[in-house]
Order: structure tokens, then sequence, then C-alpha cells
């Protein structure tokens, strides 16, 4: 188990297939002795730090690791269905799914402040989480996916390392956190060489309160699908174009206004869909991508013709500052 909170200055950076196969072969000989015969508990979102953490852990205690994967509703189209796939049937991982969309979207309905959102969003995953940690038996652990600049981060003050899990104190588990000691780069060079699918490994950003944030304002089923809809035609278009590699974060975002429009002879009151690519290295100022007209005709098109509700197809050309990544 690492127990220092700071990276050796001799620790080399992983940087190559060989390096990473070390870190693994290392880190699974000290789970294997810090966790015994103990069972460990992880909630698995599907981002690349938490599914490297799974994919470490399964390879190091197989059946003693239970990965709980909560789906709150405002994750992307195919999202939880991937992470079932390559956990639960690929790598035979035991994997709780816990389907709490309803109660999510119930509990957020009306609500248009983006900071009580986010509240309601994580409040009620600590507590579903918590719910099915209180059903399993004997777990000792509790591993989390923090990354070496997370720890920066919060000895620097800028962000609360979320080190104790937030969980109530009936559930107070020992922290078990392999990657912690890594940077970004380095967590995808490991899942790449755990095997882990490309496109978990390298995936853009996706924030925690999830599309909630891109469905601006109060929150509702129909508005809550446009954007889960057109965001998934942006990523396969991005796909096909080469963009997806190139783009540091992308994504729609449907806002809760209506516009004037006229379909099949008849007037239409429908919502824009508003696209956002931007570059960023570290998400403190982001510049706006230049998508080529054709790729963006292309998006338009299937946008208007698949997704339910939608007139108009706009690009935010923001830059941040003054703007922020998100619009909420
Ligand atoms: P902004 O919108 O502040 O976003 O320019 C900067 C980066 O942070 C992500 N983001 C979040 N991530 N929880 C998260 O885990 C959040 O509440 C949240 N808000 C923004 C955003 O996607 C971008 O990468």
């Amino acid at each position: 188990m690492i127990r220092t909170e700071v990276r050796p200055e001799t620790m080399a950076r992983i940087n190559t297939r060989e390096l990473a196969e070390a870190f693994i072969a290392e880190q699974v000989k000290e789970l294997r002795a810090q966790i015994g015969k103990d069972k460990v508990l992880l909630a698995l979102s599907g981002g690349v730090d938490s599914s490297v953490v799974a994919a470490l852990l399964y390879r190091a205690v197989g059946d003693q690791l239970v990965c709980v994967h909560v789906n709150h509703g405002l994750l992307r189209k195919g999202e939880p269905e991937q992470v079932i796939r390559v956990f639960r049937d690929e790598m035979k991982a035991n994997l709780v799914y816990v389907d709490a969309t309803d109660r999510f979207l119930d509990a957020l309905a009306g609500v248009d402040s983006p900071e009580k959102k986010r509240k309601i969003i994580g409040g009620l995953f600590i507590d579903v989480f918590a719910e099915e940690a209180r059903k399993l038996e004997g777990v000792k652990f509790l591993a989390q996916g923090t990354i070496y600049p997370d720890i920066l981060e919060s000895k620097a003050g800028i962000k609360a390392h979320h080190n104790d899990g937030g969980l109530p104190e009936d559930l107070k588990f020992e922290l078990c956190e392999p990657v912690k000691l890594l940077f970004k780069d380095e967590v995808r060079m490991v899942g790449s060489a755990l095997g882990l699918p490309d496109n978990m490994v390298y995936r853009q950003p996706f924030p925690g309160p999830g599309l909630g944030v891109r469905c601006t304002g109060a929150i509702t089923r129909d508005r809550l699908e446009a954007v889960r809809e057109s965001d998934a035609i942006l990523r396969e278009e991005f796909d096909k174009c080469g963009l997806a590699g190139k783009v540091w974060q992308y994504f729609t975002v449907v806002p809760p206004l209506t516009s004037t429009g006229v379909r099949d002879g008849k007037r239409t009151e429908d919502w824009p869909v508003i696209i956002r690519a931007v570059n960023s290295v570290d998400a403190m100022s982001a510049t706006a991508e230049p998508i080529p007209y054709d790729v963006l005709f292309k998006i338009r098109d299937r946008i208007i013709a698949e997704v339910k509700g939608v007139s108009r197809v706009l690009y935010d050309i923001s830059l941040k500052p003054v703007a922020t990544i998100e619009w909420e």
C-alpha cells in the first residue's frame, strides 16, 4: 500500500507499456498484502480513474472487490451499458448496478439553481451509495480513484480532497487509493495495460453532475433526452471526423427556452441545441475549437432530423474567461 501522499522524486513517469506493467505488478502485490481476505467497495462511475482502480483491484483481489455503479439518470447515452458490459460481462467483476434515475429526477424536479442542483445530485449520490454499502457484509476497505492532482489541489487549498468519501459515520472504511501518486496520463497508460477499452481510458472530462448541468435550469425528462441524444450525435460525428482525439471537451447544452420555427407547414416552439467544443490544459482557461463548417452542418442536419423538440443548432464560440466551460 502506498502510505505516502508525496510522490518520490525518484519515481519514473509511467510513459511506456513496460513501466505500466511494472506498476501493476507491484500494486497487485501490495494490494493483496493490504487487503488480505477482506472485501473492498468501490463507487464505479465509469470515468477514467474509478475504472482503472476497478480493473487494478479486480486483478489483485478478484471477487473480494464489489463495485457499485449508481446511474443517476444524468449519464451520457450508452454509459451505464458500457460499465456493465466491460466490468460485469467481460471482466466478470462483482458489480452492483443501481438505476436511481427516478429518485434523482424526482428530487431535481422544479429546482433551477445550479448550486442547489449540484447539492441534490451529490447528496443523493452518497445516500444511494451508502444504502448499497449497508446491504453488504464484511467490507473493510473503500477504494477511491484519487489521483495526484487531487492531492496537490487539496494541499494548495484549491478544492477539498474527497478523501473521506463523504460517507456517514456508521460507514467508516479504511481507504485504498492505489493510483493516488499518478498523474492523469499515467493512469491512462495503466488503464490501457489493464486492457480497458480506449473510449474509457481516453475519455474526455465529464462532470460529476453529468448532463444535469447541461439541461440548464429546472431539468425536465423530455429536455434531458434532447441533451442526451444531441450529445450522442456530436460524439459520433467527432469520432468519425477525428476531432474526438483532438478536442479536449465537447458536449451539447439545451437551455429551457424556445423559439419560433416551422415544421411541415406548422408553427413550432422548440428548443435550441448549443454545441460547445473547447480546448484547455487545466480547465482554468479554454479556447473554442474551429470546427469545420461541413462537420457543423452534418451535426446540425442530424440533430434537427433525430432529436425531438429541437429546431435550432447554435455553436458557442465563447472563451473561458469570461464564460465558463459548462453553462451552469
Ligand atoms: P467550468 O464550467 O467551471 O468547468 O469552466 C471546468 C471543468 O470542470 C468540469 N466541471 C465539473 N466537474 N463537478 C465535476 O466533477 C462539477 O460540478 C463540475 N462543474 C464543472 C467541467 O466539465 C470542465 O471540465
